[in-house]
């Protein structure tokens, strides 16, 4: 039973909601209290959550929740809502391919969508060369089928992820992934012949892209060899691992030497597709072109999509049934994904998400000046972070990085903290705000900062 029953007084999603901070009552609110009561009975504990709301609505840059209060949204739901929430294109789309049929499974008996999907992977993603698609639900299982073709495709079984790296949380891309805590920490054992090497963190280990790209081949050629290897798989722009830019040439080294090996070189762009770093893809930024990249977030709004793409033949290496799965490229999520691009390309969002980029660094930058404590302010696009240190040491500060955040909540400003050390603020707003709005979240976050 809803708290909610007056459900036609409840605001409209979309641009066309308010687009102002209100914050009327302590988050949560009464009316989101007694909803989280309610999931704290009814929902696993280990499905937790950083807003202490119950969200009614969204759109522009704002998350309005059952108590009216209307949120800064600078999290797009963990880099998602990327053209913005319930985008008019989007809602449309997802409402006629509703009307039309809700589900057939592709693998049972195919519809276009799909088909327009994957034509536009191919085309979008970097790479002159002749491509192939296959779509999924999530990025977790976008990253297990990109690991299936590689291994398929050279006939080798190990993997290579790095230090940092964020994959998912089912058994193999648990395996992938570097931080123990939440994601890993009792859920083991976890998918043999997968592997870590160092990545570059340029701001803590002071080395240049060359000398961290050695240092990960040497590894990797010591302790697993080449002829073992079927991927090496790195986000472009580390995610969860806390917004690490690689130095230059690194990424490009280890592309070479996979591709001098006969190694699958994988980009996870799971977080960083779709115009979020100010380009259509981070790959871009370092001039690489992966054999395979993997997308989710960003690619269908909200709805559960995801894809693999990458050369034809490494993805044409798995037998007919080999890849799948029974909703993956459901038609509901193909519309929704279908109206989100064309928004991505005709609505210049890379431009859009280059100028939120250029706003968030000048500001953080400014605040950075005054403040020592921020020991780093990196990204590309709309895929900023300050990482937070002690600077005496500059050893990382998750405690102040953690007061920071929980003080933005109060005000109403949605956040996320990241980093393998937990002591970064990353901000990914969705494209659709406005730079009113955005400049006071940073307002916010300043003010914040000078309090904690
Ligand atoms: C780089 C990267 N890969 C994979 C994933 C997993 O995606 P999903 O949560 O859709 O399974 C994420 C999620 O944050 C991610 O950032």
């Amino acid at each position: 039973m809803t708290l909610i029953d007056e459900t036609s007084s409840l605001p409209a999603g979309g641009p066309a909601l308010e687009q102002v901070r209100r914050v009327g009552t302590p988050l949560p609110g009464p009316r989101s209290a007694a909803i989280l009561a309610r999931k704290a009975d009814a929902v696993a504990s280990g499905v937790a959550h950083s807003m202490p709301v119950s969200v009614v609505a969204a759109g522009g840059g704002v998350v309005v929740d059952a108590d009216g209060n209307s949120l800064i949204d600078l999290g797009s739901g963990i880099a998602v809502t990327s053209v913005g929430n319930a985008h008019p294109k989007v809602a449309a789309a997802i409402a006629a391919q509703a009307a039309q049929f809700t589900h057939t499974c592709f693998m049972v008996s195919p519809y276009e969508s799909y088909v327009d999907v994957a034509e536009a992977l191919n085309r979008l993603t970097p790479g002159d060369f002749a491509k192939k698609s296959a779509l999924f639900n999530s990025g977790a299982e976008a990253v297990e089928n990109a690991v299936k073709i590689a291994r398929k495709y050279t006939g080798r079984q190990s993997v290579v992820a790095f230090d940092h790296g964020y994959h998912g949380r089912t058994n193999l891309t648990m395996a992938l992934t570097a931080k123990s805590m939440p994601y890993k920490s009792g859920f083991g054992p976890f998918a043999p012949e997968t592997y870590r090497v160092p990545a570059s963190y340029p701001y803590r280990d002071g080395l240049t892209g060359a000398e961290a790209a050695e240092r990960a081949i040497t590894m990797i050629e010591k302790q697993i060899g080449a002829d073992n290897l079927a991927a090496v798989i790195i986000e472009p722009i580390q995610g969860e691992g806390g917004f690490i830019v690689p130095a230059d040439g690194f990424l490009d080294a280890v592309v070479d030497w996979c591709r001098a090996n006969d190694v699958v070189f994988i980009a996870d762009e799971v977080q960083t597709g779709f115009a979020r770093t100010g380009a259509m893809f981070a790959s871009e930024i370092f001039g690489i072109e992966p054999d395979l990249i993997t997308t989710a977030k960003g690619i269908a709004a909200g709805l559960p999509l995801a894809g693999v793409t990458g050369r034809a033949e490494i993805m044409d290496a798995a037998h007919a049934g080999g890849l799948g799965g029974t909703y993956g490229g459901n038609p509901i999520a193909c519309a929704a994904a279908l109206a989100a691009i064309d928004v991505f390309e005709n609505d210049g969002l890379v431009e859009r998400a280059q100028q939120i980029g250029a706003l968030l660094r000048d500001r953080l930058a400014g605040i950075q000046a005054e403040d020592p404590r921020i020991g780093e302010v990196r990204g590309h696009g709309a895929m900023i972070a300050a990482e937070f240190v002690d600077p005496a040491t500059g050893k990382p500060d998750a405690a102040l990085t953690a007061a920071v955040a929980a003080a933005c909540v109060k005000a109403g400003v949605i956040v996320l903290t990241c980093g393998t050390f937990g002591n970064v603020i990353r901000f990914l707003p969705p494209l659709s705000i406005g730079d009113e709005l955005l400049t006071e979240g940073l307002d916010i976050v300043a003010a914040a900062l000078a309090a904690a």
